[in-house]
């Protein structure tokens, strides 16, 4: 890693930054990498096993000793013949992140900005989460030695709540939804003084999740799938997709110049990003009255969305909204089709790829890849409603 430049002005900062967001505009700082003098090769990318630090020369993570890991990443990619023939496509294959420490993907954004506090000395970090971010935080955390406040909503499931305690966390509750969470969080910063791990505010977490989409190419033998269905709620892991891509193409490693069509699933009740896509924006306007029970893609306001646009515009792809049974329904579906245990907010992905198969909008021989970005035992609750 070479420096960290403001995704929306350009800036540039040093390595030692620890003001997040970008000071001059409130925008995303993304670290960028020196990639002329990068120092390995794709077969000795290959050769590592173990963890998502497999890709450590592509982290913001200069000294090993930093890293704060244990065995993330590294999912396996199920194939689905069962779903694929049903569907009408080559091939269907799910992406299973519920395999991580903590049952979501949220663990490579954990460990990388867990990873990242360690490495600016940093003794005390704060999270805002709808509940997987905050119990996946509040691990790393305690493996790093770092005291950790994770802010939730009532709302957020038992799991989350006693996973975030059990980890020696401090949890703050607070009513309502995401943007009280959201609004706790700053008061507690901007107070305290505290080192922030909130989405978008540090560099550090979509770095972690673009390892997700690392993966992805090289499981795809350096080529990519056509469509990857990702359940959307602050775009962290699509954009971290979409940088994987870029940094993919910019090395020369990839077999093939087309980039898999990045398609963003919400709720129908939360679809601030599918509505600026149907509408062809360039951003999103705030949605009014969020309702979802999948709490992950809740997120009314997402501020990275001219980012998660760009990826969808760039890649040909587009954004789909499914209903909560849908939801439900897909989460069963893939359980039930294929035995992988999937939460309710991948259940919408599932459920968006099969709707689109119905209209007829994916191709016979279009490999499909759906991101599982959580367990199926973060949601057995929900899940129980629907199983006849
Ligand atoms: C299970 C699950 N899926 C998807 C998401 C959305 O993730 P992102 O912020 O990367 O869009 C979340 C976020 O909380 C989640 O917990
Ligand atoms: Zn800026």
């Amino acid at each position: 890693m070479s420096h960290f430049e403001c995704y929306d002005c350009g800036h540039t900062y040093d390595l030692e930054h620890t003001e997040f967001p970008c000071p001059k505009c409130e925008g995303i700082l993304d670290p960028k990498y020196d990639y002329d003098n990068l120092d390995v090769s794709r077969e000795e990318i290959e050769s590592r096993k173990g963890s998502m630090w497999k890709y450590r020369e592509f982290l913001p993570i200069l000294d090993t000793d930093d890293i704060v890991s244990m065995g993330e990443g590294t999912t396996p990619i199920v194939d689905c013949p069962k779903l694929a023939e049903e569907m009408g496509v080559a091939r269907v294959a799910i992406k299973d992140e519920g395999q991580n420490p903590t049952n979501t993907f949220k663990d490579r954004g954990a460990s990388a900005s867990l990873s990242g506090a360690s490495q600016q000395g940093i003794n005390e970090v704060v999270i805002p989460s709808a509940g997987n971010a905050g119990q996946a935080a509040s691990a790393y955390a305690a493996r790093a030695g770092i005291d950790c406040h994770v802010v939730l909503n009532y709302q957020s499931n038992d799991i989350q709540k006693t996973m975030v305690e059990a980890h020696g966390a401090d949890l703050h509750l607070v009513n309502g939804k995401l943007g009280k969470a959201g609004g706790k969080f700053s008061e507690l910063r901007d107070e305290h003084g505290w080192y922030t791990i909130a989405t978008f505010q540090t560099p550090f977490r979509h770095e972690g999740k673009k390892t997700m989409g690392l993966e992805i190419f090289e499981q795809f033998n350096w080529d990519g799938p056509d469509e990857i269905f990702y359940p959307t709620g602050g775009g962290v892991g699509l954009i971290g997709i979409w940088k994987a891509y870029q940094e993919l193409v910019q090395l020369g490693w990839l077999e093939n110049g087309t980039p898999p069509s990045l398609n963003v699933v919400q709720s129908s009740g939360c679809a601030p990003v599918v509505e600026a896509i149907e509408n062809h924006r360039e951003e999103h306007d705030p949605w009014e009255c969020p309702e979802s029970i999948g709490r992950g893609i809740e997120v009314p306001n997402p501020g990275a969305s001219p980012w998660m646009l760009e990826a969808v515009y760039e890649t040909g792809g587009t954004g789909v909204a499914v209903s909560d049974s849908k939801a439900l329904k897909g989460a069963l579906t893939s359980a039930q089709h294929a035995g992988i245990e999937m939460c309710v907010e991948p259940g919408a992905a599932l459920a968006a790829a099969i709707q689109m198969a119905e209209e007829g909008e994916l191709n016979e021989d279009d490999e499909i890849l759906i991101i599982n970005t959580g367990a199926g035992n973060k949601a057995t609750d929900a899940l129980s409603y629907v199983i006849e």
